[in-house]
């Protein structure tokens, strides 16, 4: 039986980018990239950051103030390497030290199936983003069959984690004043965009 340990990122974070992780999420990197509106000195946190990728790609998108936040500390150490001009912070996504309204944009590239306290993290959300500011959910998606056997199995070894339709993303921020504004999908990834109001 698998130690709770064994699914730590911190294990294979030195390899993540390299590995079977980090080279299947570029059709999410892509999806984000291509459909994230930034302007100028937005402020932009990527929650769930990882390694730091998709925080790289949009500042070399566009020149932002890239901020990260991760659970775990060597995948932090790889993206402040990746990202040594932002600011990348040990924490967890539903509870943040950073101001009230601080962000125009929130971002969660394959991570958002991943947090524990989905609603604790939908507040979090809702306070950080200015009214009006953005919040993508980018997350696997799957057909309905595969779908229920994949999260039944989850529930069954007890492993934190769900594979949600962009209809039950929309449907789960809904309850903190986010409204749909589009989803989008390639293959295996899709995008789901909400507004705060
Ligand atoms: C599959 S990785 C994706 C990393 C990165 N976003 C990417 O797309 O390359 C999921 C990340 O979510 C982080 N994570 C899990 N629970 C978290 C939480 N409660 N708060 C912040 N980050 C969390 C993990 O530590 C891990 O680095």
């Amino acid at each position: 039986m698998a130690n709770k340990e064994d699914f730590k990122f911190d294990k294979r974070a030195d390899k993540y980018d390299e590995g079977f992780e980090g080279k299947s999420s570029k059709k999410f990197y892509d999806l984000v990239t291509t459909n994230v509106e930034l302007t100028e000195g937005m402020n932009v946190l990527d929650a769930g950051c990882g390694t730091g990728t998709i925080l790289r790609r949009l500042a070399d998108k566009c020149p932002i103030n890239g901020f990260g936040i991760d659970v775990e500390e060597k995948m932090l150490e790889q993206a402040k390497t990746k990202c040594p001009e932002m600011d990348i912070r040990l924490c967890s996504c539903d509870q943040t030290p950073f101001a009230d309204a601080q962000f125009d944009v929130v971002v969660a590239c394959m991570a958002y199936h991943h947090f524990p306290d989905k609603d604790g993290f939908s507040r979090e959300a809702a306070r950080l983003l200015k009214s009006g500011g953005r919040l993508y959910i980018a997350d696997p998606k799957l057909p309905l069959p595969l779908r229920k056997v994949v999260n039944a199995a989850l529930d069954i070894h007890k492993i934190n984690g769900r594979i949600y339709t962009a209809d039950e993303i929309s449907a789960n921020f809904a309850p903190f004043g986010f409204t749909k504004l589009f989803d989008r999908s390639d293959a295996y990834a899709q995008l789901v965009c909400l507004e705060r109001k």
